[in-house]
């Protein structure tokens, strides 16, 4: 296929295109702004196969170029992604997760592109205490980042019923694995343990999450994009929920640390409790996840150990810096990798 991927060059995004490559032989064009959390070297492997074009998708004649002749679909991973940082400043959130959104639509539309997949996640859903939510789940968002996501979606859905776009939404539960941008709790945790940092945990550590592999979102969604039905939403849940504590634990115990390393901080405004995403329409369409949380966080702490030349310019930039010393409200004293 040829395929446009926005925010390509992201966590999610740079793994399934490299899939999409490697398993596919897929051509693909990736429109991206490189944000921060964007970076070249996430697709630097992948030679001619991939053409980065950078922009952002809010811009309707960078949108307009990145789809050039044409392409087969539209995936769209591009997005302001952290919770924290919707909670201190949520513009930026609204500008990509909505306006951006209501954009490339607008050029699938115009160009008559035949499928879109609009990226979306669990948190949409807002927090469950017992069971998992489905696809038919009201949508309640808790935070900014979750509220723009949601406004995502509903543009989506319109973009569908009112101009008939082929459109599908792939819902993801919580992600990790290679590539993460080390803001995430279980890259930031693999660090500070390496570091020999305390591992900061927001509240009680009981919050739970539905960690998914991200080779197994990446495949979920090629699912999607094959088989699913136009309109539909198709939740993508990972086989494990964890309480924070477990995750953080699990960390120390592959990184042998010690659990006096562990330190509670103020929790998380409006901090969701649970997720828990039901995944059996797509599993109907013939996925299931094949990566276990203790296979996949080896392999994630393996990366993160064998690539610290990709770490490493990321938490001496500035702007990690900034960020985790203006967050946590204390300074980041990774020496090893500050001397780099
Ligand atoms: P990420 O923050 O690692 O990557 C986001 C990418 O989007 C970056 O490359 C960034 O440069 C790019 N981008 C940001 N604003 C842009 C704009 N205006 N125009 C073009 N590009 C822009 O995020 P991720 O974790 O890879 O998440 C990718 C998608 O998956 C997002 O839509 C997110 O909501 C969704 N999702 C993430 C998770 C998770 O656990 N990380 C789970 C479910 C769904
Ligand atoms: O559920 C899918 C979502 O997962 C995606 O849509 C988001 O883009 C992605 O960022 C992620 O959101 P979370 O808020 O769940 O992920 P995060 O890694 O930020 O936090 C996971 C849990 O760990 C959460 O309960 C907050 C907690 N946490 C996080 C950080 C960064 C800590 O206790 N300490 C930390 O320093």
């Amino acid at each position: 296929m040829k395929l446009l991927v926005c925010g390509g060059a992201g966590f999610i995004g740079s793994n399934f295109v490299r899939q999409r490559v490697q398993e596919n032989g897929d051509d693909v064009v990736v429109l991206d702004k490189l944000t921060y959390a964007g970076r070249r070297e996430n697709l630097e492997d992948l030679g001619d196969a991939v053409t980065l074009v950078r922009g952002a998708i809010e811009d309707p004649v960078k949108a307009r170029e990145a789809i050039g002749d044409g392409v087969d679909a539209i995936v769209n991973f591009a997005a302001e992604t952290h919770v924290d940082r919707s909670i201190s400043g949520p513009d930026a959130f609204v500008e990509t997760n909505v306006r951006g959104s209501l954009v490339l639509l607008e050029a699938a539309r115009e160009r008559e592109v035949p499928r879109y997949v609009q990226i979306s996640t669990d948190e949409v859903y807002g927090s469950i205490e017992e069971g998992s939510f489905t696809e038919e789940s009201p949508i309640v968002p808790s935070s900014p980042y979750s509220a723009s996501k949601a406004g995502g979606d509903l543009l989506v859905q319109s973009y569908f019923h009112t101009y008939g776009l082929e459109t599908v939404i792939a819902r993801g539960s919580n992600n990790y694995g290679p590539y993460q941008y080390p803001e995430k709790l279980i890259p930031l945790m693999m660090l500070s343990a390496l570091h020999d940092d305390n591992l900061l945990v927001y509240g009680d550590g009981l919050n739970v999450r539905n960690w998914l592999f991200v080779e197994d979102f990446g495949r979920g969604i090629s699912h999607i994009l094959a088989h699913g039905a136009p309109g539909e939403v198709y939740n993508v849940g990972g086989p494990t929920e964890s309480t924070n504590l477990d995750v953080v634990n699990g960390i120390l115990e592959h990184t042998g640390k010690d659990e006096s390393l562990i330190k509670f901080i103020e929790d998380r405004k409006g901090h969701d409790r649970r997720y828990s995403l039901g995944s059996e329409k797509v599993k109907a369409l013939g996925w299931s996840a094949q990566v276990g949380f203790e296979e996949g966080l080896e392999r994630t702490l393996s990366w993160y150990r064998d690539n610290p030349s990709w770490w490493h310019p990321i938490v001496d930039s500035a702007d990690f810096r900034e960020y985790y010393e203006r967050h946590y409200k204390r300074p980041l004293t990774w020496r090893e990798a500050a001397s780099r």
